[in-house]
């Protein structure tokens, strides 16, 4: 069988997906983008033969490469899946899949017009041991039904925000840069779709030096009746953390540094269980496997467009109302 010949434009989490492509035995990896020459020396001396490239352009239009991996900075992702879509290349795009609406509106319509092409996004808690033991738990019916779920997405490095890219480029958003992980994880554990969302932000943290809100806080209320809320916190005094809580009628799950705990009854003489499955484990590169598999057997990757647009449009939809007041129906893209 020929091998899948995959690209990767952005050598930062970039370096994971090489990772995640070499781990497929009917993949290999063929060219490598990068905008520092330094970065792009270093690749290549470990990694002889690829093909090197200093503009995405060059490698987008490239036509010995089927799979592209956009981790460039976000402001490029949109103009970049587009050119992708158009020089017929599957499409695995770190989070966020763009930053506006209307370009998530054009990505979708022109994978309506493409059906062959795969896109997937680098949605990556799903591939975490613990959150995916919670989600058997979920769908075994163990946890009861759920009423009430949580998450935080505690980034604990605010240098990033306040020094790097992410500060300097035209719009930033920590609910599409974070808050979209735990939107999706949240949507992936419950099966369920978000109605309406209600949300508030601040800066206080970054005391001036970022020009967006660090910190956003939403409630949000499930089309079953499950509620739920989501908080990015790119400001916390405290390490890189997923805060997950999740409350159904037979147990509740809460995620923990050293092991997550659940409670399976309601008397306080019966100690609760541990779960030690391992959290945090997964590679940033974890689902390219998945993806790959996809392309080479056409069949659904672990992380479906669907998936990508349903939680982008949860994220649109919060950051819209951490900007105004009152709650926010979810437009679904
Ligand atoms: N899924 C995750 O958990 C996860 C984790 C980290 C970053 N990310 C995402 O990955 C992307 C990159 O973030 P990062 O942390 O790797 O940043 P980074 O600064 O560590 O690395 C990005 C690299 O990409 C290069 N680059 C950026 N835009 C480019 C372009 N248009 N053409 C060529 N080279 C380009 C830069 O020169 C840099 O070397 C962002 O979209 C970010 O949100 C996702």
């Amino acid at each position: 069988m020929k091998k899948l010949r995959a690209g990767i434009i952005g050598l930062g989490v970039g370096e994971k997906h090489i990772a995640g492509y070499r781990s497929h035995p009917d993949c290999r990896v063929v060219a490598l983008c990068d905008f520092s020459d330094e970065k792009l020396e270093a690749a290549g001396k470990k990694y002889p033969g690829v093909r090197l490239f200093s503009r995405a352009e060059e490698l987008l239009d490239d036509p010995g490469i089927d799979v592209v991996s956009i981790a460039s900075y976000d402001n490029y992702h949109h103009e970049q899946i587009v050119r992708a879509i158009s020089r017929n290349k599957h499409v695995f795009v770190e989070k966020p899949l763009c930053l506006y609406r209307d370009q998530a509106v054009e990505i979708k319509r022109l994978l309506g017009e493409r059906p062959d092409i795969k896109l997937s996004s680098n949605l990556v808690l799903r591939a975490e041991p613990r959150f995916r033991e919670l989600r058997r738990m979920i769908a075994a019916g163990e946890m009861g039904q759920l009423f009430y779920v949580e998450g935080d997405y505690n980034y604990g490095r605010l240098n990033k925000i306040t020094e790097g890219w992410r500060g300097k480029i035209d719009f930033y958003s920590v609910v599409y840069g974070g808050g979209v992980h735990m939107v999706d994880l949240l949507l992936w554990l419950s099966g369920d779709r978000v109605a309406e969302v209600a949300a508030y932000g601040n800066n206080i943290a970054s005391q001036g030096n970022f020009r967006y809100n660090d910190m956003v806080v939403s409630i949000l209320k499930f089309r079953s009746g499950l509620a739920g809320k989501v908080a990015v916190n790119f400001g916390c005094v405290a390490p890189h953390f997923h805060g997950l809580r999740v409350y159904g009628t037979r147990a509740t799950f809460t995620n923990g540094y050293d092991h997550a705990t659940l409670w399976e009854t309601r008397d306080p003489a019966r100690p609760a269980r541990q779960i030690t499955t391992p959290y945090p484990a997964a590679e940033k590169g974890a689902l390219i496997y998945s993806f790959v598999e996809s392309i080479l057997h056409d069949s659904p990757a672990e992380v479906t467009p669907e998936d990508v647009f349903a939680a982008m449009s949860v994220c649109f939809a919060i950051e819209e109302a951490a900007q105004q007041t009152g709650p926010v129906v979810v437009q679904y893209v």
